[in-house]
């Protein structure tokens, strides 16, 4: 069995330093600046991870995800499988985590679990001897949040502890980890939200002992004032277990239009996760200051500065 002496997980930002979050990012805009001329299959120069697998296993949906892994791994050389857990014995219930854990330690190098279960990921985490990387769990989705942190920087073209960060939306796993981010970057973050909808208490009271410029408003109008970017995400998430109709109703006056950005920045950009909901008007979605699809794609270049951090390789 294969065991990394330098190997690292990525399953929370807030467990990360905010030193190899930072250097996860200088080596993503480096890469992507040496590959421009290059097509999406083709590897970057020396192939760092020449003849790796990364085993990808989805519970839930994706598009993004699941193609800018394949495309971050082929692109540094390696390859790979990609699972539904249903097709498993584990998924039948059939087979313990421990040793399917085993298995993948075995076959694989790396491995990106997409999850209803933050246990399951800890679980995982026991037994594997290869790296794991959390693809999005309900507690939170790591890397989306740390490529947001570079879409922004690369559009604003400054560091993001300079700017004015707004989130407009529910209290979901992209929120905890963009509060997990405002910590290790130090930036400003604003979130809007209804009253019954508060951020993650543990998560929030740990973040607010180190960053001092988090708030939260009741007010969307107020959350956004004065912002350079403002995120949002869709209300309902997947295999949220809520009222949707009631939870639709409540988020009324939290939807992203064109009156409530001119609150913002002039200059201000919007970003959103994807898939979207009705949150975000679509005269803002597809307008200017809306950055949704080169947000997409980078999740592609940072998610390879990812791979290398887990396996050991950051230059
Ligand atoms: N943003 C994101 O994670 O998209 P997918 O659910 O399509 O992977
Ligand atoms: N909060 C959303 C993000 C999707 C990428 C969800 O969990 O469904």
């Amino acid at each position: 069995m294969q065991n990394f002496n330098n190997m690292k997980h990525f399953i929370n930002l807030k467990d990360i330093s905010a030193k190899d979050l930072r250097k996860i990012l200088v080596d993503a805009k480096k890469r992507k600046a040496d590959r421009k001329n290059l097509n999406h299959l083709q590897t970057d120069k020396g192939a760092p991870l020449k003849g790796k697998l990364l085993i990808q296993m989805f519970e839930k949906s994706s598009l993004r995800t699941r193609l800018s892994f394949y495309l971050a791994i082929k692109q540094l050389g390696g390859g790979t499988l990609t699972l539904r857990s249903n097709e498993l014995h584990l998924g039948e219930g059939g087979e313990s985590i421990a040793d399917t854990a085993k298995i993948l330690s075995t076959y694989g190098n790396g491995f990106m679990l997409r999850t209803d279960s933050d246990l399951k990921i800890e679980n995982f985490k026991k037994y594997m001897t290869i790296p794991i990387i959390n693809g999005l769990s309900p507690f939170s989705h790591p890397t989306q949040i740390l490529s947001d942190i570079f879409t922004v920087e690369e559009i604003k073209n400054k560091p993001i502890s300079k700017l004015n960060i707004a989130w407009i939306g529910d209290s979901n796993n992209v929120l905890n980890s963009l509060i997990s981010a405002s910590v290790k970057f130090n930036f400003k973050l604003s979130i809007g939200c209804p009253k019954n909808y508060q951020p993650n208490k543990s998560l929030l009271s740990w973040a607010k002992k180190t960053n001092k410029k988090i708030y939260i408003y009741h007010d969307s109008k107020k959350a956004v004032f004065n912002a350079d970017v403002i995120f949002s995400d869709k209300v309902i998430s997947l295999n949220d277990k809520v009222n949707k109709k009631k939870k639709l109703s409540d988020f009324k006056k939290f939807r992203i239009t064109q009156k409530l950005i001119s609150y913002a920045k002039k200059d201000c950009s919007f970003l959103h996760c994807l898939p979207r909901g009705n949150e975000v008007d679509e005269k803002v979605f597809f307008s200017k200051k809306s950055k949704v699809w080169q947000q997409a794609l980078n999740r592609v270049h940072v998610q390879k500065s990812i791979l290398l951090y887990c396996f050991g390789k950051l230059r």
